[in-house]
């Protein structure tokens, strides 16, 4: 949430900003704003709306080979010119960036207030530019040591300051920070999708350090509360194709990434499969199979679609390894004060591993003594280095805001841990080595499926104009239900409401009539029957139908009225979910690019929630 750069060597700085912004927009597209420090001082430049509008509003004459730029969610005050990034001191001769949030700043606000500064914004941020113009320490970096001493709350900033323009001073408290090297020239970044272009040479700065950078390289230091005190960070060359980084030759990431997904799911079954034995090889658990045993229960932990797959990994847990489990959202978990148990597994479950409610509900867990695992794509986030151990996803980049490629590979992830957790109790060798078979036909399996978009491609128009619809589903189909509704309400605008089919009856079909369609998840499985008999339900009062399902499965009378179906290649049954989900990422898709909207960045949205 919220995206940093910086840049500082021999090139104008203010163009590579604004590129690197672009490159960080998902993660905030609200405001934005750059501060160079040119040969008259620190000089900045910020609007509300789109980084385009800022490049667009560029002054002419903008010049400075060191700056730092900003693409803000808005937290504190809405979005406007004011309230952007970086925000300065009275003077204009500090300028900051932030990303997180200062718990105290409405105290330090007040204090600011009381000693006669005049504060012009309403963001938390701006007291930070006043706090460093206020300390009258001899280096920038004891002034910025100083200031954050006297915040709470989670912050990951770059500084730059009229008085010693020849560097950014950076620091990370819980929101991330990167330096990337090139020559004669050094790059800031909150993210890595901003360094690529440049470099692949990075230093990550963990919690509670801080940076110099200039154009020859970078010192890193401890914050401490006697001052800054130097520790020794290398920067390391990362293996990362940079054109993952590229939406290439399609509209859109989304669309980009949703045809990823055969690929990635390859991926991360890729070395972890074995046929002979007919379970899965997870060393990132950092479970022996004794441990893996003693388990008594598993607890998934996600927000929004990594809840909803942590519920279809929780269906996928109980079904093959007979082991109680259930999923919740991670936002609401910590403030129940919940019970944590010693034999239970803990997995929290995120793509980009920055959630701050997941992470809070791992540091919940951890401080009472639990072990938690992550099912995590970003690898070294906060969350990844909080947990235990863990299954990386391999999923490459995502840069949509709509979880597509990285969903799929949570839901194989858990797939993978079931088997084993299954194949240490009463899971048969042949019933594993089915589902290995299984999982290998996935990749294919959906690419089936991708291939398909031009036939849903009039379904989803047909939706995208209904103000109202609903997504059914049960059992193992409930999940399935809840993230078609997420993903179709995100970015089509449209109310999606999910529900458990059985539930129906006892409410809501007082709300179907002919404006109201219904997606309905109809897997060939025990409970197709009870499926079709609700269809009926729903025809029988003129509510139009889209029925996600499988070739044969009869749908009778229901197929003659206002009735699409779509037919989703088999698998084993545990494994149906994902095949039923995928057409259903493809249906909000097309509804969203029918309805001409910004699909890679919904409106109020960004990647990685970093505040609760
Ligand atoms: C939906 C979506 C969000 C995320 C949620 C958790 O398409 O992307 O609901 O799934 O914000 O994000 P991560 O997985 O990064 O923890």
């Amino acid at each position: 949430m919220c995206g940093i750069v910086g840049y500082i060597g021999t090139q104008q700085a203010a163009p590579l900003l604004l590129e690197g912004l672009t490159r960080l927009e998902h993660r905030g597209y609200d405001s934005a704003g750059v501060a160079v420090i040119g040969g008259s001082g620190v000089r900045v430049a910020k609007k509300a709306g789109r980084v385009r509008d800022l490049g667009e509003s560029l002054p002419k004459r903008f010049a400075g080979r060191a700056g730092i730029g900003h693409t803000r969610w808005a937290t504190h005050g809405p979005a406007n010119d004011v309230n952007a990034h970086p925000h300065t001191d009275a003077e204009g001769r500090v300028a900051v960036v932030h990303n997180g949030i200062i718990d105290n700043a409405a105290a330090l606000r007040a204090e600011l207030i009381e000693g006669g500064v005049e504060l012009i914004s309403d963001t938390d941020t701006e007291v930070l530019a006043h706090l460093v113009a206020a300390s009258t320490a001899e280096t920038l970096e004891e002034r910025v040591a100083e200031a954050l001493a006297r915040v709470e709350g989670t912050y990951g900033v770059a500084f730059v300051h009229a008085d010693f323009p020849d560097r950014i001073v950076v620091a990370r408290n819980g929101s991330p920070l990167i330096i990337g090297v090139g020559e004669k020239e050094m790059h800031v970044a909150s993210d890595l999708a901003a360094l690529v272009r440049y470099t692949t040479t990075v230093a990550h700065l963990d919690d509670g350090e801080m940076a110099t950078v200039t154009s020859a390289g970078f010192t890193t230091y401890r914050l401490s509360p006697s001052g800054p005190s130097a520790v020794d960070r290398r920067a390391a060359a990362v293996d990362i194709d940079p054109s993952e980084y590229d939406a290439g030759d399609t509209d859109s990431f989304m669309h980009k990434e949703m045809r990823e997904q055969p690929a990635v799911a390859e991926r991360v079954l890729r070395g972890r499969l074995d046929e002979r034995f007919g379970t899965s090889h997870l060393g990132g658990l950092e479970l022996d199979a004794r441990e893996l045993r003693a388990i008594r229960r598993i607890k998934i932990l996600g927000c929004g679609s990594a809840y909803y797959v942590g519920q279809m990994g929780a269906a996928l847990v109980e079904e093959l390894a007979r082991i109680p489990a259930d999923a919740e959202a991670a936002s609401e978990f910590r403030y129940r004060n919940p019970i944590i148990e010693p034999d239970t597994l803990y997995v929290a479950v995120s793509q980009s591993g920055e959630t701050i409610d997941t992470l809070l509900a791992i540091q919940e867990i951890k401080r009472k003594g639990g072990r938690v695992i992550g099912v995590v794509n970003v690898v070294g986030s906060a969350i990844a280095r909080e947990v235990d151990g863990g299954i990386y996803l391999h999923a490459g980049p995502e840069v949509a805001v709509a979880s597509t490629k990285a969903l799929t590979n949570m839901f194989l992830a858990f797939a993978l841990l079931a088997l084993q957790l299954g194949r240490v109790r009463d899971l048969s060798l042949a019933e594993g080595k089915e589902l290995i078979t299984a999982l290998s036909d996935l990749p294919d399996q959906i690419q089936q499926i991708l291939e398909s978009e031009e036939k849903l491609a009039p379904i989803a128009e047909r939706l995208a104009e209904a103000a109202s619809l609903f997504f059914i589903g049960r059992v193992r189909g409930y999940p399935v239900a809840r993230e078609g509704a997420q993903k179709f309400k995100e970015i089509s605008y449209r109310h999606a409401e999910a529900y458990q089919t059985s539930e129906l009856k006892h409410g809501p079909l007082a709300l179907i009539s002919t404006e109201v369609p219904t997606v309905a998840i109809v897997p060939d499985d025990e409970l197709v029957e009870r499926n079709v008999a609700a269809l009926h339900e729903i025809a029988a009062r003129g509510g139009p139908l889209v029925v996600v399902t499988h070739d044969g499965v009869d749908l009778g009378e229901v197929v003659k009225g206002d009735c699409h179906r779509i037919d989703v290649p088999r698998s084993v049954r545990a494994l149906d979910p994902i095949l039923l989900t995928v057409p259903l990422q493809v249906l909000a898709y097309r509804a969203a690019l029918h309805l001409g909207l910004d699909i890679d960045k919904p409106r109020n949205l960004a990647k990685s929630v970093t505040v609760e």
